[in-house]
């Protein structure tokens, strides 16, 4: 999965996707009749049909991080989160600050050493504000190489761990890859085909708003992975997906509902198909379906999801197979489905 590895190691901090846009707009290019970005960073590309219609896909390139909010005068880096995180997972980790050259760092909160903490102290719960970045480097230089502003990324290698792949940054570049690989597969398809590397998703469904506002779809479909907490510490009703139950084919999250006729047709094909398949419902959280739903006057819309333990660590894992899965999914519907057939929102 060279690709996968290329995809989730290139960094692309929400509002500064640039570096990850020119690995996707060559992946595209490859595979596409144009492509082209927008004023937001949008990279759009089109695979075109018979004119029948216009299907957009939605996978966000953007990830998680920070910017630098402020260098203190010993050289260490306060950070601006963007996008959601659990400061019990940033414990311990490494990031890279991208300045005028990537530095690496260690993230750490600021407290003492084990050691010397006394009892109370180990109870305080740790927030964002409490970490910082060491660079090991002295106040001059590193003001001299990095910016209030500048974007900071998460490390984490990826590695292939038993039939699942891990990294950071698997939210959404497993979507990103989905939308990709489907499109390599599709040869019939009769609606003109949009494959959208939406930016800004994980601050609000920022790029998904003005690309589908842009393309008018007939119908949209975001890929994104969804929550599989199918491991110590869920409950079995709440585990959303199971990870290597296959592709998940999204009812509703708190974005957006997916139109019921789309979500027949995709569970009519994957069954027909006997491509593995689960149903999700997921109560807090959206993908980029959610502003595609309310664009203009309204776009039927559904979300394909890979399902994925740890999501928003840097161990963010995925299956094998449910990639395979959603990628089968995607390209059957892209090479069946006539948007303008479709009985799309007349429930
Ligand atoms: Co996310
Ligand atoms: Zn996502």
């Amino acid at each position: 999965m060279k690709l996968l590895e290329l995809l989730t190691q290139t960094p692309g901090v929400a509002g500064r996707e640039e570096r990850i846009r020119e690995v996707i707009r060559k992946e595209m290019e490859a595979s596409c009749d144009e492509v082209r970005s927008d004023a937001l960073g949008n990279l759009i590309g089109l695979k075109k049909g018979s004119g029948q219609g216009k299907i957009m896909l939605a996978a966000h390139m953007d990830e998680i991080g920070f910017l630098v909010k402020y260098i203190d005068d010993k050289g260490f880096v306060r950070l601006q989160p963007v996008g959601g995180f659990d400061p019990r997972m940033l414990m311990g980790r490494r990031v890279i600050v991208h300045g005028k050259v990537d530095l690496i760092g260690n993230l750490s909160p600021s407290t003492k050493p084990v050691h010397i903490l006394t009892e109370e102290e180990k109870k305080k719960q740790l927030q964002i504000k409490d970490f910082f970045v060491d660079l090991g480097l002295p106040h001059e230089q590193v003001k001299e190489k990095v910016e209030i502003g500048d974007p900071v990324s998460l490390r984490q290698e990826f590695a292939r761990i038993g039939n699942n792949y891990s990294s950071k940054a698997m939210d959404d570049r497993a979507g990103v890859l989905v939308m990709l690989e489907a499109i390599k597969k599709i040869q019939q398809h009769r609606a003109d085909i949009y494959m959208v590397a939406t930016v800004q998703e994980e601050v609000g469904l920022r790029g998904a708003l003005t690309s589908s506002f842009g393309i008018v779809p007939d119908l949209g479909i975001a890929l994104d992975v969804t929550l599989a907490a199918d491991y110590p510490g869920g409950e079995e009703p709440e585990y959303v997906t199971r990870l290597g139950e296959g592709v998940a084919i999204k009812i509703m999250d708190s974005a957006s509902i997916s139109d019921h006729n789309l979500v027949k047709r995709l569970r009519e094909i994957a069954r027909s198909e006997n491509i593995k398949h689960q149903m999700e419902i997921l109560p807090r959280g959206g993908t980029d379906a959610g502003s595609i739903q309310l664009s203009r006057t309204g776009i039927p819309v559904a979300t394909l999801s890979v399902p994925c333990r740890y999501i928003h660590t840097v161990n963010e894992m995925v299956n094998r197979n449910d990639l395979e899965a959603a990628i089968d999914l995607l390209a059957s519907f892209l090479n069946k489905t006539d948007p303008l057939d479709l009985n799309t929102g007349s429930i």
